[in-house]
C-alpha cells in the first residue's frame, strides 16, 4: 500500500515539475530557433503586396512573438512600458477614461509615441495597434468637437454626413498618434431599459447597415495611391446585441446588458447579420464579440458564429477582438477560457489586464495541443494584416491637416433632433420678447456630451474648453431684443408670464450597464422645473437631452412642443439654430418611442410585446411647415 501511494507521489510530482517545466520555459530552451533576420527583410518592402509582406514577417516569428501579438493590453495595466518590446505585444488601448496627464493631442501623441518606439526595439520592430474609443469624435481628449453619439446619427440618417464624421474622428484620432477605434456600434436596440441604446444608430438593421458602412468608409478611407486606410474601425458588438432579455444579465451589477439574446437562429442571420455582412463589404477588418450569451453558451466562445459564420459565412479576413475582459468574465479557469476563445476564432484578446500570464497560458496550451499552430499563425496573419493595411510598418505616413470640425457637428445636430409635437409654437417666432429657460441639461455640456466623453461615464458641468450649452445658443440666437432668463429649476420671482418657456430636460450621463434602469424616466427635479415653466410661461416647449426614449406621457401631454435632442454632443449651439428655425428639422425616430412598459421588448419589425400600439413609431418625426 505503502508503495502504491509512493509511486503515485512520484507520479504527481513529475506532473507538476513537467507543468511548470512547460510553463516557464522559453521555447529557445527547448530547441526551437527564431529564424535570422537579414538586413532588409522583404516585409518591409512597399512594393510587396499585404499577404506577401504578412507571410515574410509570420515566417521568423517565434511561438512568443506570435503570442504576445495576440495580446491586448490596458496601458496601465502595463507593469514597464519595456514589455511592449519584450513580449511583442499586438496593442494597447485607453479604456474608456484612460487618458495622459495632459490631456491634449499632444499629450495623447507622446504617450502612444513613446510605447511605439518600444515596439520598434523589439527585434522584428511589430508597431502597436493603439485602440480608444472615438465613439462620437476623439472625445475624451479636452477640447476636441464631440459628435452627437450614434442614436443622434441614426435619427439624422444621412450617410454623406455620417461618411464626413467617421473621417473628421480618423483625422483627430490619427493627430493624437491613435490607429484604431472601437466603433461603429451595430447593435440593434430593442429595449429602452437598456444603458446602451445611445451607443447604436437604430434598431433597423437596415439603417444600421448603410450608417456603419458610411462611418467604416470614412474612417477608413482608404488611400488611393498607397492602398492605406487611415484608421482601423471595429463594428460591435458581434452579435445578437440589443436583443437581449429584461433581467438575463450575466454581470451581477447590471440587469440587461451583457445578458442573453433571444432570438432564434433564423432571426440572427436574417436581421443581426446584415449590418455586419455590409460593414465587411464597405472593407472592415476587425470586429469585435459581444459579452452577451446566445442559448446557453457565451457569444465569445461560439465558434459556429466566430468562424463558421462571421469568418466563413461572410469571408471576413480581418480579425476578432474579444471584448474587455470578455473571455474571463465568469470563468473558473483562465486558461481553459483562452483555449476555448481562441479556439473558437477570437484573435486578438482585450485582456485587457494580465499579459504575462496569457502569454504563459496560451504557450503552455499549445505545448500541450490544445491551440494548433495553424490556429494561432492564422490569428496573427489576420492581426498583421491590419497593421500593413495601415500602413504602420511604413515610414512615410502622411502628415494628418488640422481642421475645424466644429461646424461638421453643428449641422449633425440639425440634422440629428426629432419634433415630436407641435401645437404652433416652433419655430421660435423673432417676435418673441421674453424666454425663460429651465432644467438639467439647459447648461451643461457634460450632460449634452453624455458618456464616453473625458471620462468612461461621462462628466458634469461647462468646465471644458471648447463647446456650447443649449443655454448658450438660446441666448446667442435670440438677439437683443428678447429678454432670455434662466434658471434651472423654473423659479422666477417675476409673477408676469414669458412668452415662451424652454425645459432642456433629460438623463445623467451614464455608459454601459449602469445605464439600465427599470423605467426610464425624468428625474423629479426636472419633472418639478416643467411644472414650474409651465405656470410661468404662455408656451412650453420641452427638449430631450437623453440617451434613448423615455417614458413621459404626461409631461408630452402638458407641453406645446416637445423636440428630442438625443446626446447632442458639444455644439448645444445646433439646438437652438433648430429651435430658432434657422436650420430646417429633418430628423425621424430611428427606433419606436413605447407608450408603456409593457410593450417592452420591442421587435425590430415594430412589433411590442403586449400588442399595443406605440406612443410614436420609428420614422415619426415632424417638420417646420
Ligand atoms: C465595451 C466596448 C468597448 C471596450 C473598450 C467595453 O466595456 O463593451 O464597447 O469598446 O470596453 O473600452
Amino acid at each position: 500500500m505503502k508503495r502504491v501511494f509512493l509511486s503515485f507521489g512520484v507520479v504527481v510530482l513529475f506532473c507538476v515539475g513537467l507543468i511548470l517545466f512547460l510553463w516557464y520555459v522559453p521555447s529557445t530552451w527547448l530547441g526551437a530557433t527564431a529564424k535570422p533576420l537579414p538586413a532588409d527583410p522583404a516585409y518591409l518592402d512597399q512594393t510587396l503586396s499585404i499577404d506577401e509582406r504578412v507571410d515574410d514577417l509570420l515566417s521568423y516569428m517565434t511561438i512568443e512573438e506570435k503570442i504576445g501579438q495576440l495580446a491586448l493590453v490596458e496601458r496601465n495595466s502595463l507593469s514597464s512600458s519595456q514589455d511592449i518590446s519584450t513580449y511583442t505585444l499586438g496593442g494597447l488601448l485607453s479604456g474608456s477614461g484612460s487618458k495622459p496627464v495632459e490631456n491634449t493631442t499632444t499629450g495623447w501623441r507622446e504617450m502612444i509615441d513613446s510605447y511605439q518606439t518600444i515596439a520598434a526595439e523589439s527585434r522584428l520592430g511589430i508597431p502597436l495597434l493603439y485602440g480608444t474609443d472615438a465613439v462620437h469624435g476623439h472625445a475624451h481628449v479636452e477640447g476636441e468637437v464631440v459628435f452627437p453619439h450614434q442614436i443622434g446619427l441614426g435619427a439624422g440618417n444621412n450617410p454623406t454626413l455620417v461618411r464626413e464624421i467617421g473621417a473628421a474622428t480618423a483625422r483627430a484620432i490619427k493627430q493624437s498618434g491613435a490607429n484604431w477605434n472601437y466603433g461603429p456600434n451595430l447593435d440593434l436596440p430593442q429595449d429602452v431599459r437598456w444603458g446602451r441604446v445611445y451607443e447604436a444608430f437604430s434598431d433597423d438593421p437596415a439603417r444600421a447597415a448603410d450608417l456603419g458602412a458610411a462611418y467604416i468608409e470614412g474612417l477608413q478611407k482608404t488611400d488611393e495611391a498607397s492602398n492605406r486606410i487611415d484608421v482601423l474601425a471595429t463594428p460591435k458588438h458581434f452579435i445578437g446585441l440589443g436583443a437581449m432579455a429584461w433581467g438575463t444579465s450575466k454581470n451581477k451589477n447590471f440587469t440587461i446588458d451583457q445578458g442573453v439574446t433571444m432570438p432564434d437562429e433564423k432571426t440572427l442571420q436574417d436581421v443581426y447579420l446584415p449590418p455586419f455582412a455590409a460593414a465587411i463589404d464597405a472593407g472592415a477588418l476587425c470586429v469585435m464579440v459581444g459579452l452577451n450569451t446566445w442559448g446557453d453558451q457565451r457569444t465569445i466562445f461560439n465558434k459556429n458564429l466566430l468562424t463558421d459564420t462571421l469568418k466563413g459565412e461572410l469571408g471576413f479576413n480581418g480579425f476578432v477582438v474579444s471584448d474587455w475582459n470578455g473571455v474571463y468574465e465568469g470563468q473558473p479557469s483562465t486558461f481553459v477560457a483562452n483555449i476555448k476563445a481562441i479556439n473558437a476564432g477570437v484573435d486578438m484578446v482585450m485582456l485587457p489586464f494580465d499579459y504575462h500570464s496569457f502569454v504563459r497560458e496560451v504557450r503552455l496550451a499549445h505545448r500541450l495541443g490544445l491551440i494548433s499552430t495553424k490556429r494561432i499563425d492564422d490569428a496573427v496573419r489576420r492581426i498583421l494584416r491590419a497593421k500593413f493595411a495601415l500602413g504602420l510598418f511604413d515610414q512615410d505616413v502622411t502628415a494628418v491637416s488640422a481642421q475645424d470640425d466644429r461646424a461638421l457637428a453643428r449641422q449633425a445636430v440639425h440634422e440629428s433632433l426629432v419634433l415630436l409635437k407641435n401645437d404652433d409654437v416652433l419655430p421660435l417666432a423673432k417676435s418673441s420678447k421674453h424666454i425663460r429657460v429651465a432644467g438639467s441639461a439647459a447648461d451643461n455640456v457634460g450632460q449634452q456630451m453624455g458618456a464616453w466623453s473625458i471620462e468612461w461615464q461621462g462628466v458634469d458641468g461647462n468646465w471644458l474648453p471648447g463647446g456650447t450649452s443649449i443655454l448658450a445658443g438660446i441666448k446667442d440666437k435670440a438677439g437683443t431684443q428678447t429678454r432670455v432668463e434662466y434658471d434651472k429649476t423654473g423659479v422666477f420671482t417675476s409673477t408676469e408670464k414669458a412668452d415662451v418657456g424652454i425645459v432642456v430636460v433629460g438623463e445623467k450621463p451614464y455608459a454601459e450597464g449602469w445605464g439600465d434602469r427599470g423605467v426610464p424616466i425624468l428625474g423629479d427635479e426636472d419633472r418639478q422645473a416643467i411644472a414650474n415653466i409651465r405656470q410661468s410661461a404662455e408656451k412650453v416647449i420641452i427638449v430631450v437631452v437623453a440617451g434613448r426614449p423615455l417614458f413621459m406621457n404626461s409631461e408630452i401631454d402638458m407641453a406645446d412642443a416637445v423636440v428630442m435632442a438625443w446626446l447632442p454632443g458639444s455644439e448645444g449651439q445646433g439646438v437652438a439654430d433648430v429651435l430658432f428655425g434657422i436650420s430646417p428639422l429633418r430628423g425621424t425616430l430611428p427606433l419606436p418611442w413605447p407608450r408603456q412598459l409593457e410593450q417592452l421588448p420591442i421587435k425590430t419589425d415594430g412589433t411590442t410585446a403586449d400588442g399595443t400600439e406605440v406612443l410614436y413609431p420609428r420614422g415619426f418625426g415632424l417638420t417646420y411647415k
